[in-house]
């Protein structure tokens, strides 16, 4: 091979290789998968006197820094998480029953983590819901 050929080769070859590592690197977002919810927990109903004041206390300082202060998903570290947490403000969210998001709330999945304990009064957990519901758009 001629010299210049050999340059032209490990030219293309390195910038192959860093388009390969940064396309990785900067991979997109995934969007959420479906997350269905057993029956029997889907249509728990909420406590008629959740309180949606104390859910926003209790969602600026567990919930906030993910989900953002208005549920949009743009919370400080939601940029670094692999799945996006979701935009709270949307039909397609609010369609969920209450019983639905105290589940997902209580158990959680893969980087949302599971409130059931970290938050163990389940009156508080209700109130989160509570003040999801005021997310609304
Ligand atoms: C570390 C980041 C993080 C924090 C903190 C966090 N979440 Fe999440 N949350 C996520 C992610 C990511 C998802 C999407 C998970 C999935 O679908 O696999 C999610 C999903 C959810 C869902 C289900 C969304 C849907 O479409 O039904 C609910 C409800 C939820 N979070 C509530 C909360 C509440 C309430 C808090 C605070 C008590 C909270 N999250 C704190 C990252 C977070």
């Amino acid at each position: 091979m001629k010299t210049t050929t050999k340059i032209a080769t490990i030219m293309v070859t390195a910038v192959i290789a860093v388009v390969f590592l940064f396309g990785n690197a900067v991979q997109a977002q995934a969007k959420a998968k479906p997350w269905p919810v057993p029956d029997k927990d889907k249509s728990v109903k909420a406590p008629a006197k959740a309180d949606a004041a104390a859910g926003k206390e209790l969602w600026a300082k567990h919930c906030k820094s993910c989900h953002g202060s208005k549920g949009l998903g743009d919370g400080p570290k939601a940029a670094s998480l692999k799945t996006n947490p979701g935009d709270f403000s949307s039909a397609a969210f609010q369609a969920s029953t209450d019983g639905e998001l105290f589940f997902r709330t209580n158990v959680g999945r893969d980087e949302m983590p599971a409130y059931e304990k970290k938050i163990p009064e389940a009156n508080d957990r209700w109130a989160l819901v509570a003040f999801m519901r005021t997310l609304k758009k």
